[in-house]
């Protein structure tokens, strides 16, 4: 039985700002839910890029606490409280979601404080810790499919880092929706990606795309950089390119547009702030249509390991951290 005091729990932190290498577990206080916030008690985080980039001292417009700070924004688990102001959930709900962006997200800890909004009902398919690999790239290819490319089931494809956690969501969702998927990834990731529904696969270390394929309606790049200016060559005219690891300059996206006549698109996941999206991405789990790969899942006290795992930038789907035993 746990003997240690209620008021408290095991987090990680980051203790200063010497990046991912100082974070630590550690004993701290467990947070009070405000009258407009749930505890949750969590039973596992996913790992993103995001966490090590916000640790080692990047996008810190995504930030805007002082050390130190529990990261993780990606929660799978189990309502423990309810704030007095909120309706439509109790003690005892299975919940999951993406967690205080820009802000400090605190899903690295045994409990976390979140807003009624930042979370859903888990799909009733996954594990918490399958369910910890979703919010953040599912909600990010979701709406990046639907919203900023509005792709149709006639349109080609193409995807970039197709293994990665948002691309193997992409690839899942657009062949779903009827579209032809070409994927890049490494050569070790061909079967796989076809399993998951790709058509047209591309070893990117040993092929450049854009002398092996037919002009496409929509690329997804999840790369960035050269690739970024790659594919608007390969976009058909008036197609669209959405790019997820940063904002390109501004002359930049005129010149691609205005060479290529593609328009060039970036987003935010954490923009988009409605629940609304997180639910239609569970509609399509709860369907079976869609499901996430969980390549590796640590104790949350090696979550140090994980995020230099993940800074390899060539892992399969997803990275989770289990905190509770999983059902
Ligand atoms: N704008 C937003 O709101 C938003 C949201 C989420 C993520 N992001 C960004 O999107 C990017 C991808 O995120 P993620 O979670 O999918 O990352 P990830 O899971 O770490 O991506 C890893 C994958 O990238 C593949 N890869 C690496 N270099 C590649 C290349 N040159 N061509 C093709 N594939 C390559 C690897 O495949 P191999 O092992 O086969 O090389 C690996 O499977 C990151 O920069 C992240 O910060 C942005």
């Amino acid at each position: 039985m746990d003997s240690r005091p209620s008021t408290t729990m095991q987090a990680i932190q980051l203790q200063n700002p010497n990046g991912t290498a100082a974070l630590a577990s550690k004993e701290t206080p467990r947070p009070q839910p405000a009258d407009d916030e749930l505890l949750v008690r969590t039973h596992a985080a996913g790992v993103n890029p995001l966490d090590w980039l916000i640790c080692d001292g990047h996008l810190r417009q995504l930030l805007d606490e002082p050390l130190p700070w529990i990261p993780g924004w990606d929660i799978s688990g189990v309502v423990e409280s309810v704030g007095a102001d909120v309706s439509g959930f109790e003690a005892g709900d299975t919940v999951y979601g993406m967690v205080r962006l820009p802000g400090a997200g605190g899903a690295f800890a045994e409990y976390a404080t979140v807003k009624p909004h930042e979370v859903t009902s888990k799909p009733a398919r996954l594990s918490h810790t399958e369910a910890a690999g979703v919010p953040m790239v599912g909600q990010t290819a979701f709406h990046a499919l639907f919203e900023e490319a509005g792709v149709d089931a006639d349109d080609r494809i193409l995807i970039h880092a197709a293994a990665g956690g948002v691309g193997h969501m992409a690839v899942q969702f657009a062949a779903d929706a009827g579209l032809r998927v070409i994927g890049t990834a490494s050569e070790r990731n061909e079967a796989y990606l076809r399993e998951l529904g790709v058509d047209e696969f591309i070893d990117y270390r040993n092929q450049r795309f854009e002398d092996e394929i037919e002009p496409v309606d929509v690329v997804l790049d999840a790369v960035g950089g050269s690739v970024l200016e790659r594919s608007a060559e390969v976009v058909r005219p008036g197609g669209v390119v959405v790019t997820l690891p940063e904002q390109p300059p501004e002359p930049l996206v005129e010149t691609l547009q205005r060479e290529y006549d593609a328009e060039i698109s970036f987003f935010s996941v954490t923009d988009d702030a409605a629940p609304s999206t997180l639910q239609r991405v569970t509609e399509r789990i709860d369907a079976g249509a869609v499901e996430p790969t969980i390549r590796n899942t640590y104790p949350l006290s090696e979550a140090q390991t994980a995020l230099e795992k993940s800074a390899t930038g060539h892992v399969r789907g997803k990275l989770v951290l289990t905190v509770e035993k999983d059902e």
